[in-house]
């Protein structure tokens, strides 16, 4: 399965001899600048801001910079295969678009999640839908086409809930169950503060609970007749702080495969391993629920020793293609990326995140290309040196 991702550049290049440019930036500083723009003060803070002085989110950008990749000559790389395997299904490419709770408000016409699974069936890269979207599970998964899709689930206190929530996204075809442990309650974000901002209390997003037959039954009126008693409820049940002896119940809900998001140390590695999970997520979500901490590459290497041949999924800080090059020569199965779709889809709808998505994938194939690594197996601790 090799496909030429760096041909994106010939066909801008093709374009220019006919007079046309790209219609959105080329870099992930346009890509910001232009979502900053094009969306509201409100939600544009909620997706920009981190915890604290945002220091972990901006160490989570530069630790890219602490490694560079050792060239290599003679290598002919004239076709590199970027494709990878992930729980027994081939994808073209290690990136995902990693779960955005509020990217469904960041479409022009409020519907970002369904935008986001159409930028996936178009590419082949799998977005991770979030239990927090404007529109139901049942209905972004219905856009994947042929692309698998991931269901992030926030674990509510309501064990029945999280029952009816997981059962949902089997029905609904979701390859992979990914339960987000760091975020049982919101960090600290000054920027969100503010303004007294938060999305989910005004009633977005909250649709894969309003729609679920559980969590209506649990209302004495309809959340249509009383939004105000659903945003109480979900209040009460969603931040589920959950611990080592909620794991056999979390494996037991569902035969796909379960996969943890939050993970920065070994010895979680291994007993999250132990506990019967399919897949280990690195991640301090994008720097917005600590600050204060480590960048979330510099754990990778010792979450992908302890994960043995569980595969790694990462996120946090990854900005463009060689990031995504220099997280699978740490290790990482497969890289997510957050703001930069986010901001892609606010720049363009689908049309905006499938070129963030395609000028990511281009220059991690073009830099695989000049830098002599035909396939990602080759990209290991290995082909990086510290750079400080
Ligand atoms: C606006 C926003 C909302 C997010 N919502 C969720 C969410 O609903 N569930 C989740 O597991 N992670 C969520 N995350 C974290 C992302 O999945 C991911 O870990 C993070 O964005 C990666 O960092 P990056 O933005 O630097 O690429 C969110 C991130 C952002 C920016």
């Amino acid at each position: 399965m090799s496909q030429s991702f760096g041909s994106y550049q010939d066909e801008i290049y093709g374009g220019g001899l006919r007079g046309i440019v790209p219609s959105y930036p080329m870099t992930y500083e346009g890509w910001e600048a232009g979502a900053q723009a094009a969306l509201p003060p409100s939600v544009w803070s909620y997706v920009a801001g981190g915890a604290g002085n945002e220091h972990t989110q901006r160490a989570n950008v530069a630790a890219f910079e602490g490694w560079g990749l050792v060239p290599r000559m003679f290598v002919g790389a004239a076709r590199r295969d970027l494709s990878v395997e992930l729980f027994g299904m081939r994808l073209p490419t290690p990136l995902f678009m990693a779960p955005v709770g509020v990217i469904g408000l960041c479409a022009q016409d409020g519907h970002g999640d369904l935008a986001t699974a159409r930028a996936a069936a178009r590419t082949g890269v799998p977005m991770v839908a979030s239990t927090l979207s404007v529109d139901p599970m049942e209905q972004v998964a219905a856009e994947f086409g042929q692309t698998p899709g991931f269901f992030q689930l926030y674990t509510p206190t309501d064990r029945e809930l999280a029952e009816s929530l997981v059962r949902r996204a089997e029905s609904a075809g979701f390859k992979a169950i990914v339960v987000t442990l760091d975020t049982w309650v919101t960090g600290w974000r000054p920027r969100d503060l503010a303004t007294s901002n938060f999305p989910q209390l005004r009633g977005h997003c909250l649709t894969n609970y309003t729609s679920d037959p559980v969590f209506r039954a649990q209302l004495a009126r309809t959340p249509e007749e009383d939004p105000g008693a659903a945003i109480l409820r979900w209040m009460q049940v969603f931040g589920n702080p959950l611990t080592w002896e909620d794991l056999p119940w979390l494996r037991s809900l569902t035969a796909l495969p379960l996969i943890v998001k939050g993970i920065c140390h070994p010895e979680d590695v291994r007993r999250a391993k132990d506990g019967g999970v399919d897949g280990i997520y690195c991640s301090n979500h994008g720097g917005r629920q600590a600050n204060g901490g480590l960048p979330a590459l510099d754990a990778l290497p010792g979450v992908v020793e302890a994960a043995g041949d569980l595969p790694v999924l990462f996120d946090s800080g990854v900005r463009n293609g060689t990031d995504v090059v220099k997280a699978v020569a740490l290790g990482a199965t497969a890289v997510g990326i957050g703001r930069p779709y986010a901001h892609g889809l606010a720049l363009g709808g689908t049309e905006g995140i499938v070129h963030v998505l395609r000028s990511i994938l281009a220059e991690a194939d073009l830099t695989m290309a000049v830098d002599g690594y035909p396939d990602l197996a080759r990209l290991t601790p290995e082909a990086l040196r510290r750079t400080r």
